[in-house]
């Protein structure tokens, strides 16, 4: 089943906006209801403004009226396979439980198959303010 993601992933990546890094990221995730959603980065001139591909596969998940992941793959040309920055660590948490694989791939064909919980240990979730 990872597969088909990895594939999808693999082939949106060569759509990302990357004039500035030049480090093309692509991300696939399947959501609970069976469907794929993918996403790269899109970079900006002011780069702070840039989103990265996890971002991208995640907003079109809910654009889709979908809002759990099941399944994620990420795939770049790095040396290692690609981890996911902090903050889209935060994102697939908002989404994901805990056990929810996550493939890190690289194009070269080296994965690195990882939970949520891995990515993010102690994830701060909507129960810690349970008392607000
Ligand atoms: N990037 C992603 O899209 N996902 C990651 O997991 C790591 C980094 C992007 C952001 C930026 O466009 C480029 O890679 C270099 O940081």
């Amino acid at each position: 089943m990872t597969e088909d993601l990895i594939a999808a992933a693999t082939a949106v990546r060569l759509n990302a906006y990357t004039p500035y890094s030049r480090f093309k990221v692509g991300a696939a995730l399947r959501s609970t209801s069976g469907h794929v959603h993918v996403g790269c980065n899109v970079e900006n001139v002011a780069y702070p403004e840039g989103t990265c591909a996890e971002a991208g596969a995640i907003a079109a998940m809910v654009a889709g009226g979908d809002d759990r992941i099941a399944e994620i793959v990420v795939i770049a040309d790095s040396p290692t396979p690609v981890p996911p920055c902090g903050g889209c660590r935060q994102k697939i948490a908002e989404f994901a439980s805990p056990d929810v694989l996550v493939t890190l791939c690289t194009t070269d064909g080296e994965r690195l198959q990882l939970t949520v919980a891995d990515l993010l240990p102690g994830a701060f979730g909507a129960d810690h303010m349970d008392r607000a």
